[in-house]
């Protein structure tokens, strides 16, 4: 096994703690990825703080973290397209069966064999729970790392892997251009992203927040503007407004005010909080109205995206903090503090 060192929850409180973690040799089509920047997504959040807590828990460890980007210090031995030293991105998917209708499809996230998630999944070789990139070391199967374009800085890239690939397929998958018309539900890492993407792609774009003090960045992130989902006129002025709403709330909340903000035949796309979710059958029925959700892509979406991003210089707003602060910046996350993204700065692991 390789040793390297990473943050990990493994007691009774929420809180990570830095120890030494270990990583498979290298299969044929492995690489070996020195973590430089990781994101901090609300994800990483639920899951730490999902956990039982009980010291008698049976719990595993966690080791979170799902976007990220580094260089490439290892091959294994039938690698082709990558070599050492080369700059990469993984996201939050690290394999999958690679011959259902899905995998052939290019839509590995949605694997039907259920593609093996960066952390807290379970590996398809040896059967054990992969633990994420809040750690200075990741080893990763070929064909889910992407060669990072150039002209993208590493760390306001990190996020691209998850919250950006996330906001990405759906904005596609729903055609969205020009004629569009756009609302962001939650102005956080995944919304931030799906404003900067709703834009280049040419979409008349809204935020929607609870945060009326979000308006001057909304406007910066290239919105048409902001309307306040807590005031009742705004959202009753805003009705039948919108061909597609992106909800990214990591709150559970009620989809009914939202629903009524879409057009006749729109799509409200709930990428947010996962879980049960209550619809009231008028809300869909009084405009033909769909409800859709999304999560991750596949590899030609997401190898689409990083070239988009390129393209159009698009990457996170992100606060870069030493992976020392992990515990600060899954506080702040918390509090809704995060200008968008917090970014984990792995080098304070050597
Ligand atoms: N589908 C997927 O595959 C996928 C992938 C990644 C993340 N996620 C999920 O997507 C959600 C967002 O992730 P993120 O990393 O973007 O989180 P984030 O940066 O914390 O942003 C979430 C935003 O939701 C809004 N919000 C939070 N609590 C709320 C509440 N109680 N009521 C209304 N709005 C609230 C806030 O925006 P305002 O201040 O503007 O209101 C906040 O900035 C999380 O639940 C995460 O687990 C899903
Ligand atoms: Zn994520
Ligand atoms: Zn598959």
């Amino acid at each position: 096994m390789r040793t390297t060192m990473g943050w990990q929850a493994d007691g009774p409180t929420p809180t990570l703690r830095r120890v030494p973690l270990e990583r498979r040799e290298l299969r044929p089509d492995d690489l070996a990825v020195r973590v430089d920047h990781c994101g901090v997504c609300h994800t990483d959040l639920h899951a730490v703080d999902s956990r039982d807590g009980a010291a008698d828990s049976a719990d595993p460890p966690l080791v979170p973290g799902h976007e990220f980007t580094g260089v490439v210090t290892a091959i294994g031995a039938g690698v082709t397209g990558f070599t050492v030293g080369d700059p990469v991105a993984v996201g939050n998917i690290v394999d999958s069966c690679g011959e259902c209708a899905m995998c052939r499809a290019g839509q590995e996230n949605f694997c039907h064999a259920f593609p093996t998630l960066t952390y807290g999944g379970t590996d398809r070789h040896d059967g054990s729970t992969t633990l994420g990139a809040f750690s200075r070391e990741y080893v990763v199967r070929d064909r889910f790392a992407y060669p990072l374009p150039t002209g993208l800085d590493p760390a306001a890239a990190a996020p691209l892997l998850c919250a950006g690939i996330t906001a990405w397929e759906p904005l596609r998958a729903l055609g969205v251009g020009p004629r569009t018309r756009v609302a962001v539900a939650g102005l956080g890492g995944l919304g931030h992203l799906a404003v900067k993407f709703a834009v280049a792609m040419g979409a008349e774009t809204t935020v929607l927040s609870r945060s009326p003090d979000k308006a001057d960045d909304a406007r910066r992130l290239g919105a048409h503007g902001l309307l306040v989902s807590s005031d009742p006129e705004q959202m009753a002025g805003a009705r039948d407004r919108f061909d597609v709403v992106i909800d990214t709330i990591s709150a559970p909340h009620g989809l009914g005010p939202y629903l009524r903000l879409v057009a006749m035949d729109g799509t409200l796309s709930h990428l947010g909080h996962l879980g049960p979710v209550t619809v009231e059958t008028m809300d869909l029925l009084v405009g033909r109205k769909k409800l859709s959700s999304a999560g991750s892509g596949g590899r030609p979406a997401t190898a689409a995206m990083l070239e988009f991003c390129a393209a159009h210089g698009i990457t996170a707003d992100v606060e870069v903090l030493p992976s020392a602060r992990v515990n600060e910046a899954l506080d702040r996350l918390r509090r809704n503090e995060a200008h968008y993204r917090f970014v984990l700065d792995m080098s304070d692991l050597d």
